[in-house]
C-alpha cells in the first residue's frame, strides 16, 4: 500500500512550470487586441484638482482615450463589505469627483496602442491642483481617533491600572513601528475585457471570488458576470487580498475603448496603489510581582488609516491571552490622514503586537533578573484567560525546550555586553511567536477520470506557500492515489467558493473542504463497488476497504480489490465527481487554536559604527500537523527573514510636507537581501490538532513572522546595553 502523501516533503508540483516560465502571471495573458493604460498619480497630497489639459496626450500617436474625473463615467459603487475587513469596499470612489485625498491617488488613466505610447501620454497630461497641506503625520497628528467597533474594540478585565500602580516591578513604554510595504515581487497588473455586460479579468489577487464581488459592486453587475482568472500569483503577504483602483480602472478603460485594457503598476505606484502595514504607536506597561508574575498588562496602540476607509488589524488578540495575568487594559485608536487606506500584511496584527510585548517582557525580565524564558514560563496559562475557553492544543514550553537546546540558550551569560567578536558586540535574544487559527466556510471539488487520474477544484490562490502541492497531497492521501495522478486547480473565481488566501487559514479551511470532497468520493466508488456483482469487493463492508495505488481493496486481503478505472468502466461512466464543503461549525467558540513559537536570535553590532548584523535565527513552532515538511520548512525561512526586515530595514518614508513617499523603490526601501540572511534554520514540532480542524493543521505561514522583530531587538539589547524601541533599529539609534 502507498504511504500517506500527507507528511512527505514533495516538491512544489508547479516548480517546473514556475522554473521554465509556463506558469503565466496576471501581466503575461496574451489577450488579442490588447490596448495599455498607463495611471496619473496626483502631485498634491490633499485638495481639489482645478484642471486636466489632456491636449498634449491625446496628440501623441497611439494614444486612445484619457479619462479623469472630468469624463469618466460615473460608476454605481454598490456597497460591498467582506467579512473579512469591513474596509474592504472601495470607498476612494475613482475618477468619480475632484477631491485629492493622498499623494499618488489616480486622478487620470491613458490609454494607449502601446505601453510606450500610454506611458509617455500619460506624462503628458497636465493636472492642475488647488492643493492644500496634508496631515500625515501620526505622532503629529490631531485628528480625533476612531475607536474599532467589535472584535478589535476596547477590553479589560480587572483594574490593570491599579494593579500597575501597585505593582512590584512595573515596565511601562512606547514601541513604535514604521509603515512598511509588502513589495511582492510580482507588481499588480490586471489585464481586462468586456463581452458585451460581462467582464473578464486576469488579476493578481488572493482571493478571486471577492475581486469578481468587489468589481461587480462598482459597475453594479450581477456577481457572476465577472470572471476573475488568477492562477499564479508572484508573492503578495496582503496585498493582493483586496481589488484596488487599478483593477477598477483597467475595467473602466477597457470599456471606454472597446478593447481589452492591460495595466500594470510600476514599482513606485505600488506604493501608493495598494494597501501597506500602517504605521502604529504602542504602549506597553506590565506590572509584576518580585518573582516575576505578571499582575497588570495595559496595551494602548494608535495606528494610521485612511480619511476614507477605516482599515483594522487584530493588533489587540495577543495582549488579551498570550499571558496569564489578573488585569488587562486593551485598547486601539485609528488616526485618519491624508494617506491611502493601509491594509493586512505578514502576520497583521499578531506581529504588530509581538514586536511591542515581546520587548516589553524582555525588559521586565532583565528588570528583574530573571532568564526571560523562565519569566514567560511562569506566566503560562492553563487555558485562554480572555476566552474562558481551552486551548485546542498550546505546546509553547516544548517550543521553548527544543529552541533553547538547538539555539544553545545554556551557554548565554545574560549581562549586557558580556560577548564580543573583535569590534563586534555579540547578543542574543528571544520572544514568542503566536498567530490565530483563523479557518472559513471553503468548498472543493473532487473527480475521478476514467482513465484513473484525479481533478480536485476550489477557488483559492496559491501566492507562493504552495496550495497547489498540499492541497494535491491532502487529496492523493484521501484518494488513495500517487500524488502525480492528482491536478488541483484553484485561482479561477467560477471555481467552488474559498476564502481569502491570507490569514494563514488556507490549510485548514480550503484542505478540509478537499479532504471531505475527496473522501467522499471514495465513499461513493467505494458503495458502487461493493453494491455491484461483478466486483470483486461485491458485498464487502465499506469500513473493511482501504485505498491506495489508486485503487480500492479489502483492507485485511489487499489482493483482493480493483481500480478506480475498472469501477468507472463498469458503471458505464467517464468519470465521477462530488462538491462538498466544510465550515469551522463551533470549533472557534469552544477552544482557542493558535499556533505558537519560541524565536531565537543572535546579532553581531558593531560598537563603533552601529551596524547590526544578524547572525543566527532559530524559530522552533507548535503548528498541528506539517502537511509538507519542505514547503513549511521555506515559509519559516520566507517569515524569519521577513523579520529581519521588520526588525532592521523595512521603512517606508513620507515627506509629510506634501505626502509623497520618498523612497518607493525597491533600491532606497530596503528588504532583506541574501547578504543579511546568515545562518536561518526552523522546526516544527510533531503535531496534530484535530479539534483545530478535520486535517489537524493550526496554520503555519505568518507564525513564523511574529516575534521575530522583538528577539532581534531583544538581542540587540543584549549585545549592547541599549533599547531601541522604535522600529526598525537604525545605526543613528545606536550611536
Ligand atoms: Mo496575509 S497578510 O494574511 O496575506
Amino acid at each position: 500500500m502507498t504511504e500517506s502523501s500527507i507528511g512527505q516533503p514533495l516538491s512544489r508540483v508547479d516548480g517546473p512550470l514556475k522554473v521554465t516560465g509556463g506558469a503565466t502571471y496576471a501581466a503575461e495573458f496574451g489577450v488579442a487586441g490588447m490596448a495599455y493604460a498607463v495611471i496619473v498619480g496626483s502631485s498634491a497630497g490633499r485638495g481639489r484638482i482645478t484642471g486636466v489639459d489632456t491636449r498634449a496626450a491625446l496628440a501623441q500617436p497611439g494614444v486612445l482615450a484619457v479619462l479623469s474625473h472630468l469624463n469618466a463615467p460615473r460608476l454605481p459603487y454598490r456597497e460591498y463589505r467582506a467579512a473579512v475587513d469591513p474596509a474592504v469596499g472601495e470607498r476612494l470612489h475613482v475618477l468619480q469627483d475632484d477631491r485629492v485625498r493622498f499623494f499618488g491617488q489616480p486622478v487620470a488613466v491613458v490609454v494607449a496602442e502601446t505601453l510606450e505610447a500610454a506611458g509617455h501620454g500619460a506624462s503628458l497630461v497636465d493636472v492642475t491642483y488647488a492643493a492644500e497641506q496634508p496631515s500625515t503625520d501620526l505622532a503629529a497628528s490631531t485628528a480625533t481617533p476612531l475607536a474599532p467597533p467589535g472584535v478589535n474594540g476596547d477590553y479589560a478585565r480587572g483594574d490593570a491600572d491599579a494593579a500597575l500602580r501597585d505593582a512590584h516591578t512595573r515596565i511601562d513604554q512606547t514601541y513604535r513601528m514604521t509603515r512598511e510595504n509588502h513589495n511582492p515581487m510580482e507588481l499588480h497588473a490586471t489585464i481586462a475585457q468586456w463581452d458585451g455586460d460581462r467582464l473578464v479579468l486576469w488579476d493578481k489577487t488572493q482571493w478571486v471570488q471577492s475581486t469578481a464581488a468587489q468589481l461587480a459592486a462598482v459597475f453594479g453587475i450581477p456577481e457572476d458576470s465577472v470572471h476573475v482568472i488568477s492562477p499564479f500569483v508572484g508573492g503578495g503577504f496582503g496585498s493582493a487580498l483586496r481589488a484596488w483602483p487599478h483593477v477598477t480602472l483597467a475595467a473602466l478603460a477597457a470599456r471606454q475603448v472597446s478593447r481589452p485594457v492591460k495595466l500594470v503598476l510600476t514599482r513606485r505606484q505600488m506604493y501608493s496603489g495598494t494597501g501597506y502595514r500602517a504605521a502604529i504607536d504602542q504602549r506597553l506597561a506590565l506590572g509584576s510581582t518580585a518573582d516575576g508574575r505578571i499582575t497588570s498588562l495595559v496595551h494602548e496602540a494608535r495606528a494610521e488609516t485612511s480619511a476614507y476607509e477605516q482599515h483594522t488589524d487584530a493588533v489587540l488578540v495577543l495582549s488579551r491571552f498570550l499571558y496569564s495575568t489578573p488585569a488587562v487594559r486593551a485598547s486601539y485608536r485609528l488616526v485618519p490622514l491624508d494617506v491611502h487606506t493601509p491594509t493586512f500584511m505578514r502576520g497583521p496584527g499578531q506581529a504588530t503586537t509581538s514586536y511591542a510585548l515581546e520587548c516589553a517582557v524582555d525588559e521586565l525580565a532583565h528588570e528583574l533578573g530573571i532568564d526571560p524564558i523562565e519569566l514567560r514560563l511562569r506566566n503560562e496559562p492553563g487555558h485562554d484567560e480572555f476566552t474562558g475557553t481551552p486551548f485546542s492544543s498550546r505546546r509553547l514550553r516544548e517550543c521553548y525546550s527544543v529552541g533553547a537546546r538547538t539555539f544553545g540558550w545554556a551557554k548565554r551569560n545574560p549581562a549586557v555586553r558580556s560577548a564580543r567578536d573583535g569590534h563586534w558586540l555579540l547578543g542574543t535574544g528571544v520572544a514568542t511567536a503566536c498567530y490565530h487559527t483563523m479557518r472559513s466556510a471553503a468548498e472543493s471539488l473532487a473527480r475521478i477520470n476514467e482513465d484513473g487520474t484525479a481533478v480536485v477544484a476550489s477557488a483559492t490562490s496559491d501566492m507562493g506557500p504552495g496550495t497547489y502541492t498540499s492541497m494535491t497531497q491532502v487529496a492523493a492521501d484521501s484518494l488513495g492515489l500517487p500524488t502525480d495522478r492528482v491536478g488541483f486547480l484553484l485561482g479561477d473565481s467560477t471555481l467552488p467558493p474559498a476564502p481569502p488566501h491570507g490569514g494563514s487559514q488556507t490549510m485548514a479551511s480550503v484542505g478540509s473542504a478537499v479532504r471531505a470532497a475527496c473522501d467522499a468520493l471514495r465513499d461513493n466508488l467505494t458503495r458502487l463497488a461493493v453494491a455491484h456483482s461483478a466486483s470483486p469487493l461485491h458485498g464487502v463492508r465499506p469500513s473493511d476497504i482501504a485505498a491506495g495505488d489508486g485503487r480500492l481493496f479489502v483492507r485485511d486481503a489487499p489482493d483482493r480489490g480493483e481500480t478506480y478505472q475498472q469501477i468507472l468502466a463498469r458503471e458505464g461512466r467517464s468519470r465521477l465527481q462530488v462538491r462538498r464543503s466544510y465550515a469551522p461549525g463551533d470549533a472557534p467558540d469552544r477552544f482557542s487554536t493558535y499556533a505558537y513559537g519560541a524565536v531565537f536570535a543572535e546579532v553581531a553590532v558593531d560598537e563603533d559604527l552601529g551596524f547590526v548584523r544578524v547572525r543566527r535565527l532559530f524559530g522552533a513552532y507548535d503548528v498541528g500537523r506539517v502537511i509538507n515538511p519542505k514547503l513549511a520548512h521555506s515559509q519559516a525561512i520566507g517569515g524569519l527573514v521577513g523579520g529581519i526586515g521588520m526588525a532592521l530595514l523595512e521603512h517606508t518614508v513620507v515627506d509629510h510636507r506634501d505626502g509623497r513617499i520618498v523612497n518607493a523603490n525597491l533600491a532606497d526601501y530596503l528588504v532583506p537581501v541574501n547578504a543579511d540572511v546568515p545562518a536561518v534554520d526552523a522546526v516544527y514540532l510533531d503535531g496534530d490538532d484535530r479539534t483545530a480542524d478535520p486535517i489537524g493543521v493550526k496554520g503555519l505561514g505568518e507564525v513564523t513572522l511574529t516575534g521575530v522583530a522583538a528577539a532581534i531587538a531583544n538581542a540587540v539589547h543584549h549585545a549592547t546595553g541599549r533599547r531601541v524601541r522604535d522600529l526598525p533599529i537604525t545605526l543613528e539609534a545606536l550611536l
